[in-house]
């Protein structure tokens, strides 16, 4: 079970990118997490630039979805919403539309800031775009507020509770991934275009 993370901050210190090792940490046993180090080399989005090949890192970004079994993604906040490097990621991801390799792929999203909530609203925003594209979005989030001190000096997350939310939301993903999750159906959307492909996998 390999899960993409992508932190959507560029930062080298990032609580983010902070965020995806906590959860590396605590995986269920046979997933494993593996980080998208391309960010910063995606291009603008430019549907001139997309009539033709598409530039190398558009190609590494959308391989590395396609190769993993989910997605995780931490995103900061910026100016209550998703900062505009993710933002750009995703809509190179989400085309060619409706046929992207995003088009319900399991995909979870928490995130970290330094301010009181946690980057609620960057998430909440996040998973639209996500359901807009057509992956499978999870509607749990996992908002770290007080990133600067919310982690140990060994990188796991130091309130016990915020660990345990990140260890059931990743249980989730990891048992929506294999078929195994029991859950409430609308723990889990999609897009709500009429396109039948856009549609949920509910396993039975
Ligand atoms: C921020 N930050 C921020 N935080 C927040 O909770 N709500 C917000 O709207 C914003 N807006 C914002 C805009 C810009 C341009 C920056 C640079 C920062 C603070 C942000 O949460 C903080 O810088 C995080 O540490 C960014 O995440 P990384 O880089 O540590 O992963």
């Amino acid at each position: 079970m390999r899960i993409l993370g992508i932190s959507g901050s560029l930062r080298r210190d990032s609580y983010n990118t902070c965020l995806l090792r906590a959860a590396a940490m605590r995986l269920p046993p046979g997933a494993e997490l593996e980080l998208f180090t391309g960010l910063a080399a995606v291009p603008p989005f430019d549907e001139d630039v997309e009539l033709g090949p598409a530039p190398d890192a558009v190609e590494r970004l959308r391989s590395e979805i396609a190769a993993a079994d989910a997605v995780l993604i931490a995103t900061p906040e910026y100016n209550a919403s998703v900062p505009g490097v993710l933002k750009n990621a995703i809509d190179w991801a989400s085309r060619p539309f409706p046929d992207n390799v995003l088009r319900g792929r399991p995909v979870a999203v928490i995130g970290a800031s330094t301010g009181l909530f946690g980057a609620v609203w960057a998430q909440a925003e996040l998973r639209k775009v996500l359901r807009h594209t057509g992956a499978s979005v999870l509607d749990e989030e996992l908002p770290v507020p007080g990133a600067a001190w919310a982690f140990t000096d060994d990188g796991d997350l130091a309130d016990p509770e915020l660990g345990r939310r990140l260890e059931a939301l990743l249980e989730e993903l990891v048992a929506y991934c294999r078929g195994t999750w029991s859950g409430r159906a609308s723990t889990w959307s999609a897009s709500s275009s009429s396109d039948s492909t856009a549609a949920i996998r509910i396993p039975s």
